[in-house]
């Protein structure tokens, strides 16, 4: 068996076999096979693709080349749940502590944000002393305890992953549908909760830009799932525009905690009720209304609150947050933009918004920079509401940018609305 072969074989779209994916793999984490029959192959995956079955050889490879968690001391049932990335997306801080209410523990490992899609673990690390580096077993304990913990990812976790996901970055391999699939669930089947729920982003601010895209990846993430003995279950949501109000780190935390406080309806609290019923009900706690009405109580009792607020204080975290969200980090600069004139917003464009809050430095271009956990945007409306001229749009802020001109500039871009004339607004 030789590299060589292996790439020309995919050339052809000729399927490989499982030996020759975990040769490769292998290989290339051990660094035997170079860079550059590495980037050689996956470029001939990403114009040829690949089989179901060759994709599962790959995860199941990738997967294998590190430690697979075993999950067993913890007491209950466990879930765990993934997100394809979006901008605005906090549903992890919710629905997490939702769950593990309802009795269900949610053990989860996650990553930080890249680009102008956000990350789970900056979010938490904006609230003052979270730590998010535990060692195993100080992550189980806090999993028993409460039934959710959320810790960055350990260097041991798919090592193969790791090396292949820099090179996709480096070579013009990331768009590619088996390699995200691959990449994405030989961690969660590293991470080996009983159940899994993968919550694929599907729009302008999403990495699957069609809904096409988006049903392909969920469906080759569920067969997946299923060749390696998981139980999966994947749903489409909509990632046209941003998630809630609040988009950067602190301020999304803000929206996380207000609505456990039940003092928020709307898109964010529909999505992230269904999320969590979808995982309870992969869970086996009870059929999908069932554990919607599950859901919703936990937010009304307030019991999903005290969740979160126990596992922010276990993480060495300032959990007083929960209670007073002004606790929370805030910007020394701000800038509101307000309607040139009476408009109804038809949409705004996520990708744009993320790209503005990320300009703000809510967000990091290459891997490893530093991020200003205050920065961010807040918008004002929601699609479909009409604004009278000269009320506020949206506000941004940031303790790194004072100078508003062009972050300005392409947040009010991102904005698509129609002028309204005579007397439509009331
Ligand atoms: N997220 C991942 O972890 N991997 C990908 O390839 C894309 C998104």
């Amino acid at each position: 068996m030789n590299a060589l072969d292996i790439i020309s074989k995919t050339k052809k779209s000729v399927p490989l076999t499982d030996e020759e994916i975990r040769f490769l793999v292998n290989g290339f984490t051990s660094g035997d096979i170079p860079d550059y029959q590495m980037s050689a192959w996956l470029m001939a995956v990403c114009l040829n693709g690949l089989t179901e079955s060759e994709t599962a050889s790959l995860t199941i490879a990738m997967r294998d080349s590190g430690d697979i968690l075993d999950l067993g001391c913890i007491d209950r049932i466990t879930v765990d749940k993934h997100s394809t990335g979006g901008v605005g997306d906090k549903i992890t801080l919710i629905s997490g502590a939702i769950v593990a209410s309802c009795g269900v523990a949610v053990p989860k490992m996650s990553g930080r944000g890249l680009g102008h899609t956000g990350g789970t673990i900056d979010k938490l690390e904006s609230i003052k002393g979270y730590r998010t580096n535990l060692s195993f077993t100080e992550f189980t304990d806090i999993v028993n305890q409460t039934g959710f913990s959320v810790i960055s990812q350990t260097g041991t976790l798919c090592p193969a992953d790791k090396k292949i996901y820099a090179l996709r970055n480096a070579s013009g391999t990331v768009d590619s549908i088996p390699l995200i699939c691959a990449s994405i669930m030989s961690k969660k089947l590293a991470v080996n909760a009983d159940c899994l729920l993968l919550d694929v982003k599907c729009g302008s601010g999403a990495f699957m830009k069609t809904r096409r895209d988006a049903e392909k990846l969920a469906s080759l993430m569920e067969k997946t799932a299923q060749s390696a003995g998981k139980k999966c279950r994947a749903v489409i949501t909509d990632m046209d525009s941003p998630l809630g109000f609040c988009i950067g780190n602190s301020l999304e935390v803000k929206e996380a905690v207000e609505l456990l406080q039940g003092k928020s309806k709307g898109r964010l609290y529909d999505i992230s009720i269904q999320i969590s019923a979808d995982m309870l009900e992969l869970a086996g706690i009870g059929n999908i209304t069932e554990c919607t009405e599950l859901a919703e109580k936990a937010v009304s009792s307030g019991s999903a609150l005290s969740v979160l607020k126990e596992t922010i204080r276990l993480h060495g975290g300032d959990c007083s947050i929960c209670d007073d969200t002004d606790k929370l980090p805030k910007a020394k600069y701000s800038h509101t933009i307000y309607a040139p004139r009476d408009v109804e917003i038809l949409s705004v464009n996520a990708e744009k918004i993320g790209m503005a809050s990320l300009l703000l430095g809510a967000g990091r271009i290459t891997k490893d920079e530093p991020i200003d956990y205050t920065a961010g945007i807040v918008l004002d409306f929601s699609t479909g509401d009409k604004i009278s001229m000269d009320a506020p749009l949206m506000t941004l802020y940031s303790n790194c940018v004072s100078d508003f001109s062009e972050t300005a500039l392409l947040a009010y871009n991102a904005i698509n609305f129609k002028t309204l004339t005579g007397n439509v607004l009331t």
